[in-house]
């Protein structure tokens, strides 16, 4: 039997992840849910994160998941162990991948995160590099969801944006980070922008890749004859606008999406 996964975020921003799930494990089920009525969650508190997160994940949960992906960054770096205390079900965050990425990387020991508000005045990204033994700067870069979702990820705002954010990390002349996590699920977008920005010898790195890793070997390589495995869309606002925005975080047509209110 092929796997049920089920992957949560506050929006689009987690097909990101999802899109290295499908590559790292074409053959389990996706089930992704949507919280696009509630985004965005970079900017809200923990108490009201953790209330909507641990919803979506009861949801998702009552579909038959067998494993829970926390695509989004902020969710889990606010509410990774209230959403695990919900839920009866394997639970991975993006944070914890996302760091020993940006560990194996960096050999100055010094790593950059980038975020949202949220997220960096949380700390989590900090803590976890900390652990593996890394000095942290963190930088919230609240204006690059908007941008993305506006599609402006090749545009000069865009650049001018990130030169007055990167400027900021990179500019100053300290401690040097040799490694730029990418705390958040919509900055791989603007990775190559964000690679023409940054000076050259920083190594760019994202939790997507290092999730799905941690996702096959924690539910092993389950193949069913090479089939694909089907795609179940959730959002709790216009499934019009999830489809449009959706696809180009994916990348591919996304067909199967429903609307659901999780507040009732
Ligand atoms: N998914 C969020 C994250 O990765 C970004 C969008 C939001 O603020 O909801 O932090």
């Amino acid at each position: 039997m092929a796997p049920r996964i089920g992957v949560f975020d506050s929006g689009f921003g987690g097909l990101t992840v999802l899109r290295e799930l499908k590559t790292s494990m074409p053959e389990a089920d996706y089930l992704y849910f949507g919280d696009t009525a509630h985004l965005p969650y970079g900017a809200k508190s923990v108490r009201t994160v953790a209330k909507y997160a641990i919803a979506s994940a009861r949801f998702l949960e009552s579909r038959g998941i067998e494993l829970l992906v926390v695509a989004c960054n902020t969710a889990t770096a606010l509410a990774l162990d209230e959403i695990k205390s919900a839920v009866r079900i394997p639970v991975i965050g993006v944070v914890e991948p996302g760091a020993e990425r940006a560990a194996s990387k960096s050999k100055a020991r010094r790593a950059a995160v980038i975020a949202t508000e949220a997220t960096v005045s949380s700390h989590a990204y900090s803590r976890a590099l900390e652990k593996l033994g890394l000095e942290v700067t963190e930088k919230a870069c609240p204006l690059f969801v908007p941008l993305v979702e506006e599609g402006w990820v090749e545009h000069p705002v865009t650049e001018n944006v990130a030169h007055i954010y990167m400027d900021d990390i990179f500019g100053n002349g300290a401690t040097h980070p040799d490694v730029l996590l990418l705390g958040c699920t919509h900055y791989p977008l603007i990775r190559p922008l964000l690679r023409r920005v940054v000076p050259q010898h920083i190594e760019i790195v994202d939790s997507a890749e290092s999730t799905a890793t941690k996702v096959v070997g924690q539910l092993g390589s389950q193949s069913d004859a090479g089939l694909p495995g089907q795609l179940r869309c959730y959002a709790t606002d216009s499934t019009d606008k999830f489809r449009r925005l959706g696809e180009k975080f994916l990348g591919c047509p996304i067909n199967n999406i429903e609307l659901v209110d999780i507040e009732s």
